[in-house]
């Protein structure tokens, strides 16, 4: 894969919201190619963040991609509001979703990138039937919920099956790992097939998250 489709994906999560024009300036400046959004509702995850106001309000702030991650429970009573407020793709968790394929189209009917999403323990099996109509496939390295949290070694061998998997379906997705994403865990996820990484902790907590982006981006492209 050329080195160019690799994708850094911050994490809103982990931004300073005090200052959050300040922060996604600093992301366009340092080059991150999307802005990962995740969607907490209290019920799916033991954690509540944001809605389609702060997806609008990021959407005037920035010209990055709004990346939607959402961890709540019936994900299509928000399909309408977040392509409203400008959400770019839109990703739903395949354990909340049993009519996966509508939803998907209903995403897409809405104009915005159809994803999905499993968490560590789902079975990528779930993802089979409809993998030629993903626009992003997103294997979760963390148990969904917090930012922060240590990546789990066993994602690696995951995301090779799943590159694997749209290989042999002639799907397009884009391939995605969120949770636990740094300069120890990014090359063997990149490795194994996957292109688009999210990252909270490593850049938000790092002393010049400028460079990070820059350095995560390096851990790719010159192992590559
Ligand atoms: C976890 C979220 C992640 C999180 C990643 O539920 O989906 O996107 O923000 O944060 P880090 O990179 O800190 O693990
Ligand atoms: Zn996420």
């Amino acid at each position: 894969m050329p080195a160019a489709s690799v994708r850094i994906a911050p994490s809103l999560l982990s931004a300073d919201f005090g200052r959050l024009a300040d922060d996604l300036a600093m992301l366009e400046a340092a080059g991150a190619d999307w802005l990962h959004v995740d969607v907490m509702d209290g019920v799916f995850v033991p954690n509540l963040t944001f809605g389609a106001k702060v997806i609008e309000t990021c959407k005037r702030l920035t010209r990055l991609p709004l990346d939607c991650h959402l961890m709540v429970v019936e994900p299509e009573k928000y399909f309408d509001a977040f392509a409203q407020a400008g959400a770019d793709t839109i990703t739903v968790h395949v354990e909340t979703a049993p009519h996966l394929h509508r939803q998907l189209m209903r995403i897409k009917e809405l104009g915005v990138k159809a994803g999905a999403t499993l968490n560590p323990s789902t079975s990528l099996e779930t993802v089979r039937e409809v993998a030629a109509d993903l626009d992003l496939l997103l294997i979760m390295s963390v148990n969904p919920g917090f930012g922060g949290q240590r990546f789990i070694p066993a994602s690696v061998e995951k995301v090779a099956r799943a590159r694997q998997l749209l290989d042999a379906t002639g799907s397009r997705a884009v391939l995605e790992v969120d949770g636990g994403i740094s300069r120890e865990t990014i090359t063997a996820c990149w490795r194994a097939g996957a292109d688009t990484f999210v990252a909270g902790n490593a850049i938000f907590s790092a002393s010049d998250p400028v460079a990070e982006v820059a350095a995560l981006r390096a851990r790719c492209t010159e192992q590559a």
